[in-house]
Parts: structure tokens; C-alpha cells; sequence
């Protein structure tokens, strides 16, 4: 198996990383602002607290200022919100950003809408939602972004082409449908989930591909078109008792079944998991620098 057809997460991302500490540094020396990210996370969800704990490390690696805030899982909403007001007003943090998902007691809607939209990094704020969702500037969902920025390095053509999506969450999903709707990706799309009848009869149609749906290699070559682009957005841990750790980390995609009939594709690990935290990066500088609002 050759590499020429693997879209490249690492390269990739941490190009973007070089270019928002370049960017980051200039800000620094010009105008005396650095970059704060501040966390928050609640309960111990194995996922999130790495999740997390990888966020922060590329902060530390970029020149930002981060604090996380680890909170008990038994944390009452009105503690949450207190704190998300607190970085609200606080000049140093320009961009908050709150991991989910949150502990069943605490109303998540609630609690992205406390977050100024200034600051809302992941572009989960209603406010973001729609202007993405119109055309307008705005935070971009980092996952979506960064499956953009591959396409866009890798010279994907997207005009016109039939793009499907699996899945319809919040994070990835709607967001991704909308910036292939958008004037400057001008892509025919196509959503599937949990009620669509026959994903195949959609997906043999599709140029481009997303995966996000968490299911361990749903999508096979049976699925299919030959000389699809295939993007696979999940991230699922199983069972390997031949791996030192017991576990490994494989998509949605079944990739070994998939690369032939692909013309490009991303690996898991090694793919869009790693350009989240770069567009993470990249959309704490925009905040800080004033970039978007
Ligand atoms: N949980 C899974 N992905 C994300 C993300 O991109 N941001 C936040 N805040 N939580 C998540």
C-alpha cells in the first residue's frame, strides 16, 4: 500500500501549527496580546480528560496561555455558568471552551449559550451556528474546519461535486454540510442518520465521503464509489490484545477494505483527529487578534 493516497492529519496540522506560532509570535511582538485558552471540563471521562489534556499541550507548544479547569462531575449548573461568566469578562482569555459532552444534570444548550460568542472557539453558539450557516464571518466547529483546510491543501476540487455526510451532530455533521453549501466550497450535500432508510443507495453517489458517525468501520467498499474521496472523522477505541495498550484506535471507516476503491483517504489515528486541535489554534489566535469579530 503506497502512501501517495493518504491525506496526511499530521503534516498537515502541524503546518498549521508553525504558521499560528509564527502568526502568534507576531502578535506578541507588535501589539503585547498573547493568546488565553481556558478549559473546562466536568466529570472524568476518560476521552475528554485526553482530549483536554492534548488541547492544552498544543497551547503550550504554540506560545498561548491556557488554564484548565477540571471540575467534579456532581457540579451543579450555576457553578459552571459562575465560572463561564468569569472568563467571560476576563481580558487575558480569548477564547472559552467547555468539553462535551457535560454530566446528564447540567442542560448543555444552556451552557453554550453562556458563552460569549466572542469567545466561543468551537463555534457552538448559536450565534456562530447561524452565521456560518448564512455565509457570514464567524467561529468555524474545528473538526469541520479542519477536513476543510485538508481539502483546500491537498487541492480537493469540491465545486460541484456530490458530498455525503453520516451523521448530523452539532459538532461535526450540520456543520459540515453547511460549509460545503457555502459559495466558496459550492458542493451538492447530502445528510444521512440514523433514519435514513438506505445509506448505500446515498454514499455509492458520493465524490466526497465524510464518516462521522461513531460507529467502528461502518463504511465498506461495498458502500462505496471508485475514485471517492473518503473522510473518516471517527475516532473509536477497541479491544487489541495484541497492542502493548490492549486497545487501539480505528475510524468509521474500514480503511484497509476502502483504500483501494478511494482516490484519496485519511487515516485514523493520523488524520482529521489531529487538524481539530490545530483549528482549535487556529481559531483562539483569530479571537485574540480580533480577526473575526
Ligand atoms: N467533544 C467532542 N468534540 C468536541 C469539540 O470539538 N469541542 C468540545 N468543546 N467538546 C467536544
Amino acid at each position: 500500500m503506497s502512501s501517495e493516497k493518504i491525506i496526511d492529519g499530521k503534516l498537515i496540522s502541524s503546518q498549521i501549527k508553525n504558521e499560528v506560532k509564527e502568526e502568534t509570535q507576531k502578535l506578541f511582538s507588535e501589539k503585547g496580546i498573547k493568546p488565553g485558552l481556558a478549559f473546562i471540563l466536568v466529570g472524568d471521562d476518560p476521552a475528554s480528560q485526553i482530549y483536554v489534556r492534548n488541547k492544552g499541550r498544543a497551547c503550550e507548544e504554540i506560545g498561548f496561555h491556557s488554564i484548565t479547569n477540571v471540575l467534579p462531575e456532581t457540579t451543579e449548573e450555576n457553578e459552571l455558568l459562575e465560572l463561564i461568566h468569569k472568563y467571560n469578562h476576563d481580558k487575558n482569555i480569548h477564547g472559552l471552551l467547555v468539553q462535551l459532552p457535560l454530566p446528564k444534570h447540567i442542560d448543555e444548550e444552556r451552557i453554550i449559550e453562556a458563552i460569549d460568542y466572542k469567545k466561543d472557539v468551537d463555534g457552538f453558539h448559536p450565534h456562530n451556528v447561524g452565521r456560518l450557516l448564512t455565509g457570514h464571518k464567524c467561529f468555524i466547529p474545528c473538526t469541520p474546519f479542519g477536513i476543510v483546510e485538508m481539502m483546500k491543501r491537498y487541492n480537493i476540487e469540491t465545486k460541484g461535486k456530490n458530498v455525503v455526510i453520516i451523521g448530523r451532530s452539532n459538532i461535526v455533521g450540520k456543520p459540515m454540510a453547511s460549509l460545503f453549501l457555502r459559495k466558496d466550497l459550492n458542493s451538492t450535500v447530502t445528510v444521512c442518520h440514523s433514519a435514513t432508510r438506505d445509506i448505500r443507495e446515498f454514499s455509492l453517489n458520493a465524490d466526497i465521503l465524510v464518516a462521522a458517525i461513531g460507529k467502528p468501520e461502518f463504511v465498506k467498499k461495498e458502500m462505496i464509489k471508485d475514485g471517492a474521496v473518503i473522510i473518516d472523522v471517527g475516532i473509536n477505541r477497541i479491544e487489541d490484545k495484541s497492542s502493548p495498550k490492549g486497545t487501539r484506535l480505528i475510524g468509521d471507516v474500514d480503511f484497509k477494505d476502502c483504500y483501494d476503491k478511494s482516490s484519496m483517504i485519511t487515516p485514523v489515528p493520523g488524520g482529521v483527529g489531529l487538524m481539530t486541535i490545530a483549528m482549535l489554534m487556529r481559531n483562539t489566535l483569530d479571537a485574540a487578534s480580533g480577526k473575526i469579530f
